[in-house]
C-alpha cells in the first residue's frame, strides 16, 4: 500500500515538472545542439544559428499563430518544396525529421516568437549582403 502511493506520487511529481518544462528548456533541450543561439564569427557547421531561422521564419509569417503552426509543421515534415532557407539546405542539408512530439514544439516556436535576440553585427552584414539592405531590423 505504501509503496503504491510513494508511486503513485513520484508518478505525480514527473508528470508536473515535464508539463512544466518551458519552451526555453525544451529548445535547449531539442534543437540547440544543431542550431546554436550564439555562434562565433561565422556560421556554425551543422545548421543555421537560430536567430537566423527566426527571422526568415517571421518574416514569411509575421503573426504569433501562423508562426508556431509553420515550425510545428516543418519539423514533423521537413520538406525542400517549403523551405524558406533553401541556401541553408544547400549548405547544410535537409534538416532530418526529428521525433518530436508536436506539443513540445509548439512550446519552442512560441518561445522563439516571444523571445526577440539580437543577432550579432557579423550576421548583420551577412544578411544584408544576401538579401539586400533594410531588411533585418
Ligand atoms: C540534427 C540537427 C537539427 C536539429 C536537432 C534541429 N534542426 Fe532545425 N535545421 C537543421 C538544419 C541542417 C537546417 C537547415 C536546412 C533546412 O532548412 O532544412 C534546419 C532548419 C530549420 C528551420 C528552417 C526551415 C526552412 O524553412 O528551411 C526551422 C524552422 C528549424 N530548423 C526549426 C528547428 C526546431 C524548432 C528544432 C527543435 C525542435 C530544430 N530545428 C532542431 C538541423 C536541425
Amino acid at each position: 500500500m505504501k509503496t503504491t502511493i510513494l508511486l503513485a506520487g513520484i508518478l505525480l511529481y514527473t508528470n508536473v515538472a515535464l508539463a512544466e518544462e518551458s519552451g526555453k528548456q525544451l529548445f535547449n533541450t531539442l534543437c540547440l545542439r544543431c542550431h546554436t543561439t550564439n555562434p562565433g564569427k561565422g556560421i556554425t557547421k551543422v545548421a543555421p544559428p537560430i536567430f537566423a531561422v527566426v527571422k526568415h521564419v517571421r518574416s514569411a509569417y509575421p503573426q504569433r499563430e501562423d508562426f508556431v503552426q509553420q515550425i510545428v509543421d516543418w519539423v514533423e515534415h521537413p520538406d525542400k518544396d517549403v523551405s524558406l532557407m533553401q541556401g541553408a539546405i544547400k549548405k547544410f542539408g535537409l534538416m532530418p525529421k526529428l521525433p518530436y512530439k508536436p506539443e513540445e514544439v509548439k512550446k519552442v516556436a512560441e518561445f522563439l516568437y516571444d523571445e526577440k535576440a539580437t543577432p550579432p553585427t557579423w550576421y548583420k552584414k551577412h544578411y544584408e549582403e544576401k538579401h539586400g539592405k533594410n531588411k533585418l531590423q
